[in-house]
């Protein structure tokens, strides 16, 4: 335990937490690395401090400057607590189909919020587009560009992968995540297979998303949609470049409420969305390469981020997604009869 005199002093340092009904079903030790623990509640948080702590020190970024990001929520909170700590502002600019606990989140904090409409990228009106256009305008503005700025994966490199590293003492076997940005499955992959090249790295895609498909062929093809949010993309970027991915799977949305309703019964977590679908990907790599194996995945963020979409019995009924849970060994069986559609790395 700390005693720190910034809120930013005390990202990082989670705590890993054994899923023991996922583990006892499984005969494999299912880890989740508890992200939510940080001062702005996400993952984030560590590469918002990254990015800021980098850009000050190469000048870039100075005192009294405002802070501009094109966000799904969670890295704009991030920076808000980050930046209060260093004397700086903070713009967020969100498109307005993400839940709006986190729009309030990012008010709460103080900072300002923009919103736009969700379009696609090649659009101009675009999140992103919007946050540099913002920052061009203003010379007193720094955007971060958690998409390419590698700081972002290099939080990782240097915070989240070391820890996983010294809290499984180097036991890890499979690392498995979702990616937004890439910045989490590139630094903590980069890291834990420069410890042990056998650690194997698991992307976990929702549907909506392109990176399953790029993987596969090369190309950015997606079918479906997704009330996850925070991940999934359509294009390549600096920080997913640096991935070391040896497999990849696609999993529904159904998937996520089973095991989202699993975690409250059997583990008292209630979990966000992209966190189940990281479990969701632990147990499918549990189930296809257990029993015995490490599987490391994250709990990004809690389900009070995603309680109006993935808690939502209306929401979910009005997206033709399930609202009963799919029993667990009915899931796991299934999960044993689909190892066809996993993407693995040829060497
Ligand atoms: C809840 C949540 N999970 C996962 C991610 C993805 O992390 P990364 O951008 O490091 O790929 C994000 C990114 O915003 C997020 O908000």
């Amino acid at each position: 335990m700390q005693v720190a005199k910034l809120s930013a002093e005390l990202i990082g340092q989670t705590d890993l937490l054994r899923l023991n009904s996922l583990s006892e079903l499984t005969g494999c030790d299912i880890f989740v690395k508890l992200e939510s623990q940080n001062p702005g509640g996400s993952i984030k948080d560590r590469a918002a401090l990254q990015m800021i702590k980098d850009a000050l020190a190469s000048g870039e970024l100075k005192p009294g400057m405002t802070i501009v990001e094109g966000t799904a929520g969670n890295t704009g909170i991030g920076l808000a607590v980050v930046a209060r700590s260093f004397g700086l502002n903070m713009v967020a600019v969100m498109p307005n189909d993400q839940t709006k606990e986190k729009e309030q989140m990012i008010q709460l904090h103080g900072a300002e919020l923009v919103t736009v409409d969700p379009v696609p990228f090649k659009d101009e009106r675009h999140f992103y587009h919007t946050a540099r256009r913002l920052a061009e305008e203003r010379p007193d503005y720094w955007w971060a560009n958690q998409f390419e700025n590698t700081s972002n994966a290099r939080a990782h490199y240097v915070t989240t992968g070391p820890e996983i590293w010294e809290q499984t003492q180097g036991k890890i076997d499979i690392l498995v995540s979702a990616a937004g940005t890439g910045g989490t499955i590139a630094g903590n992959s980069m890291f834990l297979k420069e410890q042990n090249p056998a650690v194997q790295v698991w992307l976990v895609d929702p549907d909506g998303s392109g990176i399953y498909s790029y993987l596969k062929s090369g190309a950015y093809v997606s079918q479906g949609s997704s009330f996850t949010e925070g991940i999934g993309i359509m294009r390549l970027v600096e920080n997913f470049r640096l991935a070391q991915i040896d497999a990849a799977v696609n999993l529904p949305d159904d998937d996520l409420v089973s095991l989202s309703r699993h975690l409250v019964q059997h583990e008292g977590l209630v979990l966000g969305s992209s966190s189940c679908l990281n479990v969701a990907g632990a147990l499918q790599a549990a189930v296809l390469h257990g029993p015995g194996k490490t599987i490391v995945t994250f709990a990004c963020d809690l389900g009070e981020r995603s309680a109006s979409k993935l808690y939502n019995p209306e929401y979910l009924a009005q997206r033709g997604v399930r609202t009963d849970a799919e029993p667990i060994h009915d899931l796991i069986a299934r999960y044993r009869q689909q190892g066809d559609r996993v993407w693995y790395r040829t060497p």
